[in-house]
């Protein structure tokens, strides 16, 4: 028994790559609020590292809330980590005096609708660090329309996904271009290398795409091709 639990603390620990360039991003020293934290593994490692000094866990889902409330649990941090069964930032108290929110691994447009329901308890001087799994557009218009600026873009490949962290602060009004808002304003400038090879993995995807429609029987909407073409375009531009 003493065994296994050991194991699973270690586990705990041990963070994807993924949830490891997440927690790079955590200021040293934060209140950290981790939204949708499901088995709390980010916010128990950065607490056995020292990184944090208190943290929120919320989640909306009553199994992963227990999973955890166990991690939490294992690793003797009910004092420091507080899991809350709550729907977004409704898991967050003025009291908390959080400086930090996570909300990783969900669609951007989940993490969009939840930053834009809870806006009344965001303070304005929260670090926002977010990794989307795809609708990253969406979600950096929000930020833009919410006078956020984006301050790191970061892009990871793991187990054959690309996975972006975006990460934001309130900083007053701020102006991004359509093509901005679609590929990451920071990283259309710094053009990585995974960058660009996600971007041609996407251009081959929409040519296929279009070569589909192109050959379909049944009407296909043209706003539908319109919009792929216009984002085949703007990738074939970024990649020249
Ligand atoms: C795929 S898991 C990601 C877990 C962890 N954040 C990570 O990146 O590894 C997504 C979690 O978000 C939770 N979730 C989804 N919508 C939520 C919401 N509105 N409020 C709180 N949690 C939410 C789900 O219950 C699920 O446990």
């Amino acid at each position: 028994m003493f065994v296994v639990k050991k194991g699973r603390q270690l586990n705990q620990q041990i963070l994807s790559m993924r949830l490891e360039r997440v927690a790079a991003q955590v200021p040293a020293g934060a209140r950290l609020a981790d939204i949708g934290s499901d088995h709390g593994y980010l916010p128990v490692a950065l607490m056995h590292r020292g990184a944090i000094t208190a943290a929120v866990a919320g989640e909306v889902a009553l199994t992963p809330f227990h999973a955890a409330e166990r991690s939490v649990h294992e690793n003797g941090l009910e004092q420091r980590i507080s899991v809350r069964l709550a729907n977004g930032l409704a898991a967050i108290e003025p009291a908390d005096g959080i400086t930090a929110i996570s909300i990783c691994g969900m669609g951007g447009e989940t993490i969009r609708d939840i930053l834009d329901s809870g806006k009344a308890r965001l303070s304005g001087q929260e670090r926002l660090i977010l990794q989307p799994n795809g609708g990253e557009q969406p979600l950096r218009q929000w930020l833009m329309e919410n006078d956020y600026r984006i301050l790191c873009e970061e892009l990871l490949r793991e187990n054959r996904f690309d996975y972006e962290i975006i990460v934001a602060e309130r900083a007053g009004p701020v102006m991004y271009t359509a093509e901005e808002l679609y590929f990451g304003p920071l990283q259309m400038q710094a053009r990585s290398p995974a960058f660009l090879a996600k971007w041609q993995r996407l251009l081959h995807q929409k040519q296929q795409t279009l070569a589909h429609l192109a050959r379909a029987r049944q009407a296909v909407p043209e706003e539908k091709v319109r919009d792929i073409s216009r984002q085949a375009r703007w990738i074939t531009r970024l990649l020249a």
